[in-house]
């Protein structure tokens, strides 16, 4: 089990300090499922200092494919790492719609990151008019093979999937728990079939859209539901960790 906080881009350096301080206390020691931060890259360094020895972990939201060079504004791997990231969030439905991210150029990434040793999150989800169309199954299928295509991974923790229907993230309209499964247990049989059946049966496959501590229990109790990622609901500690509490008693 994981539950990951992604920040997007609202908090600055003096509230991301004070929202990681007020996680860390109210989350306590993780027992038993992982807990990780994603600040903005410019709170990276300082989120670090408060989390580091809690058990609690960072991630980034984003980063290049190339280790270093003429890519102006843009945060290479090697740069997380020295500033204490484990997780780095990849191919999230934002960057795929605003940003013209895709599913090539999130496995190039997601290469990236395993070759720095950072576990990359990588998202997939359909967009409405897509599961209007019944083309939800078929379109998760392909961002997940060409997502994860060609990755060596020889544990199943070196990597992470989160599925986030796009209608779901941030409009208060949480998928079904009946949706959710159906559409983990595709990804698992997916993952089974790229890496092998002990990897792809271990790697955790992460829900988000909506995930609030009122809904997150019945979800996380539901099979191929390793956790969430959670966005509107990780900027508030105390929601934040009732929502952890709720992955601990699923696990
Ligand atoms: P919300 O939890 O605000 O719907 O956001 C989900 C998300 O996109 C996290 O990455």
């Amino acid at each position: 089990m994981l539950v990951a906080g992604n920040w997007i881009m609202i908090l600055d350096l003096a509230s991301a300090r004070q929202l990681t301080s007020g996680v860390v206390s109210a989350v306590g020691t993780p027992k038993g499922t992982g807990v990780a931060l994603c600040p903005p890259f410019v709170d990276l360094d300082a989120t670090y200092s408060l989390l580091h020895g809690t058990g609690i972990r960072l991630g980034a939201q984003n980063m290049h494919e190339q280790d270093s060079g003429a890519f102006t504004g843009e945060i290479s791997a090697p740069m997380l790492r020295a500033v204490g990231c484990h997780y780095v969030i990849l191919g999230h439905s934002e960057r795929r719609q605003l940003f013209g991210e895709t599913n090539e150029s999130v496995n190039k990434k997601a290469l990236q990151a395993l070759s720095h040793r950072l576990v990359p999150i990588v998202c997939v989800g359909e967009s409405l008019e897509q599961r209007d169309a019944d083309r939800h199954n078929m379109v998760v299928e392909e961002q997940v093979r060409a997502g994860l295509a060609n990755l060596e991974v020889s544990s199943s923790s070196e990597i992470v999937v989160a599925y986030e229907p796009v209608w779901a993230i941030g409009t208060g309209r949480t998928a079904t728990p009946d949706q959710v499964q159906d559409m983990h247990g595709h990804i698992r049989s997916l993952l089974q079939d790229i890496f092998n059946e002990a990897i792809g049966s271990g790697i955790d496959i992460l829900y988000g859209g909506s995930v609030k501590p009122g809904n997150a229990a019945e979800l996380f109790q539901r099979p191929n539901v390793d956790g969430g990622l959670i966005g509107g609901a990780a900027l508030n500690a105390e929601d934040f960790a009732a929502i952890v509490r709720c992955a601990e008693e699923a696990a």
